[in-house]
């Protein structure tokens, strides 16, 4: 058998890699257009960072598991074909700022139909729209030369930065098809693909649409829960609660449970925002505006919260940070990824340089270059951007640290250090209730957190 994979970005690469060490007799052809990312997965550093990858790529690349640019050739050549592009929010047109952007889907759906001329299963792996099935299938049937094609919804639900651990053992895999005997043929042949190392009970198979619905709507029950936490953050702030130990209260629940109820600068990431706003447009489409808007509350929430922790840092310095040096620790969207998308740290960076502070970032993962590129250094605002080769260098002289990622190595730094460098007095924005608040304290710092008073 053999399975070709378009789009060799966060979810491609990592998900075939798993498919090819599990299944060493599959041959496993991971396509993109992007002639540096194939590079880079043909290298001895991968474009993606995630724990335990790059071993698995090791173990099967060459072996099974393949990244080319021959998109066309590899999708003649397979059985399987999964669809795992970028769905961005749409940025033009109808739906802008709100609708997923198909074109990349629809482009793949044409070029399958140009280039098969025998029997393939359509694995749609990129989170989309509800009933985007049925777009695959109608431009697949109007220039197909009497191919058959079977398409299946099969959502990823790993999470950046436990990529490896989240495919080893995933809590379900989701398989959406037809109910017609090729419907379940194809089926029944992911199944087996998964089977040979997800427990059987944890396959979960469903009609085409609740599989695709079931992906954002997974998405934006996991936001909707950090919203909240934040939300009630913003109220421990002004009562003295301790929106940690309301967390552990509320969530010894069964029924509420403890995960996800981590408050925190904001939620980032490729997906959760955009996820949300396709979901909210949806329900618009559908005639649903309060449903739309109830779910889009859950963005306006988490824009509040990046907001007012910027706003926080302008009021703790005196009501200005003009020319006073902020250090920002931390820039990808969470720890132990070097994504940066739609992080926090990015709206944080932009406020602060339009109240004029100098900005040096730290992050042990992202490069300068793709940190400048996602402030925009293009004025003079940006102009007061600089990134540092350590926390130590970031802290030196600063008035203000801000901890924006939960890096785990910057829990153990050298804070008695730090803060002897630093401008006094000496602010900790802890973005993330990483650090021991009470010993910074002891060292002397002044310390905000999120929900809670230090
Ligand atoms: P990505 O941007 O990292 O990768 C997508 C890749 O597809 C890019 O490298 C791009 O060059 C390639 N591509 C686009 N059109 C192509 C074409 N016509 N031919 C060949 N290559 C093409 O995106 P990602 O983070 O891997 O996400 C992919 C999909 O998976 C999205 O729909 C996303 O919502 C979903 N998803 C992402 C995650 C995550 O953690 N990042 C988790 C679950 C689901
Ligand atoms: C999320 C989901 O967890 C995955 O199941 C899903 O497959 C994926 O989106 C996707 O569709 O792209 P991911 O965005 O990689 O995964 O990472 P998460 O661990 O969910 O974190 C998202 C953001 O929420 C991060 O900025 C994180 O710091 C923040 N977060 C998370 C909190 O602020 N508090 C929490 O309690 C949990």
């Amino acid at each position: 058998m053999k399975i070709c994979c378009i789009g060799a970005g966060y979810v491609g690469g990592p998900t075939m890699a798993m498919i090819a060490k599990q299944a060493p007799d599959i041959e496993v052809r991971v396509v993109d257009m992007n002639a540096t990312r194939i590079a880079a997965w043909n290298s001895e550093v991968l474009p993606v960072y995630e724990p335990g990858l790059d071993e698995i790529v090791k173990e099967c690349r060459g072996r099974n598991l393949f990244f080319s640019t021959e998109v066309r050739e590899a999708i003649r050549a397979a059985d399987i074909i999964f669809v795992s592009v970028n769905t961005p929010t749409k940025t033009y047109g109808v739906g802008a700022g709100r609708a997923a952007d198909l074109r990349f889907i629809e482009s793949v759906a044409r070029t399958v139909a140009e280039e098969a001329t025998s029997p393939k299963i359509i694995v749609e792996k990129s989170t989309i729209p509800v009933k985007t099935a049925g777009t695959i299938k109608t431009i697949l049937a109007a220039n197909a030369r009497g191919v058959a094609f079977e398409v299946l919804s099969n959502p990823e639900f790993l999470a950046e930065g436990t990529a490896v651990a989240d495919l080893l053992a995933p809590d379900r895999v989701l398989i959406g098809g037809e109910r017609t005997p090729g419907g379940e043929r194809a089926l029944q042949t992911l199944v087996d693909i998964y089977a040979r190392w997800v427990p059987r009970e944890r396959i979960v198979t469903t009609n085409l649409w609740s599989s695709e619905l079931s992906k954002l709507v997974a998405n934006a029950f996991l936001a909707q829960r950090i919203s909240s936490i934040n939300s009630i953050s913003a109220l421990c702030e002004a009562t003295e609660a301790d929106v940690d130990e309301v967390a552990n209260a509320i969530g010894k629940d069964s029924r509420i449970g403890p995960k996800f109820l981590k408050a925190s600068v904001g939620f980032g990431g490729s997906c959760f925002q955009k996820d949300i706003l396709n979901l909210s447009y949806l329900c618009e489409h559908f005639g649903l505006p309060e449903v739309a808007e109830y779910w889009h509350s859950v963005v306006a929430m988490n824009d509040w919260q990046k907001r007012r922790f910027t706003t926080r840092i302008v009021q703790a310095l005196f009501n200005t940070v003009a020319d006073k040096r902020i250090a920002v620790l931390g820039f990808a969207f969470k720890k132990d990824t070097n994504d940066t998308r739609e992080s926090a740290a990015i709206n944080v960076c932009r406020d602060l340089l339009g109240e004029r502070a100098q900005v040096v970032v730290y992050d042990p993962k992202v490069s300068a270059e793709e940190i400048r590129r996602d402030v925009g250094c293009a004025d003079a605002d940006g102009a007061r951007l600089s990134v540092a080769a350590s926390a130590y260098e970031a802290c030196e002289g600063a008035h203000a640290v801000a901890v924006l990622t939960e890096w785990d190595a910057f829990k153990a730094l050298d804070f008695e250090k730090i803060y002897a460098g630093m401008t006094k007095p000496a602010f900790v924005f802890d973005g993330r209730n990483l650090l021991d608040h009470a010993a910074l304290a002891k060292i002397g710092f002044r310390v905000e957190a999120i929900g809670k008073v230090v």
